[in-house]
């Protein structure tokens, strides 16, 4: 017995150490990248939600300070709304309102994805063209 506990405690702790390493970059790809490209889109029409780096400027510009575009982030992902939204008008007729995201991740890892959204995407000037009128 004593042998089997020595022999299964580090596999448990591994496993365990394994599901907390998932970097926002993951957690993205893994939970919104199926709507939500971090390309630039060859085709728009073929688009069903705006792309990363769209969202993001349009935070960033609602919320310059990084504490309140994270907090907007991660409450807007699981209870998203008309009266709260950032993005252009234009962008919830066309698409629909974003669907809660609640109980997908943990919130430490909403704010994992928040980080990487913010840190990676819709920085001034960053590849313009690619974000014109693209939410
Ligand atoms: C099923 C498709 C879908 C998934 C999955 C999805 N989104 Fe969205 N999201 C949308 C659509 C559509 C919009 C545009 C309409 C809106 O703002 O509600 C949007 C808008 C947003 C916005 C802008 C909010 C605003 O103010 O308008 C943010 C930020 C966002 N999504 C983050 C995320 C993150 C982070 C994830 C992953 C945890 C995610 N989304 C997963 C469809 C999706």
């Amino acid at each position: 017995m004593k042998t089997l506990m020595l022999f299964l405690l580090p596999t448990l702790f591994i496993s365990l150490a394994n599901a907390e390493v998932k970097s926002g970059a993951e957690l993205f790809t893994e939970k919104c990248v199926s709507c939500h490209i971090t390309t630039r889109p060859d085709d728009r029409s073929k688009l069903i939600a705006p792309p990363a780096m769209g969202i993001t400027r349009h935070v960033k510009m609602e919320y310059p300070k990084k504490e309140d575009a994270l907090k907007f982030i991660v409450d807007y992902i699981q209870n998203p709304s008309k009266e709260k939204a950032v993005c252009i008008p234009r962008s919830i007729k066309r698409f629909g309102l974003m669907p809660s995201q609640k109980g997908l991740a943990t919130d430490e890892e909403f704010i994992k994805i928040a980080n990487y959204l913010y840190d990676n995407f819709g920085n001034r000037g960053q590849r313009r063209n690619s974000n014109q009128g693209m939410n």
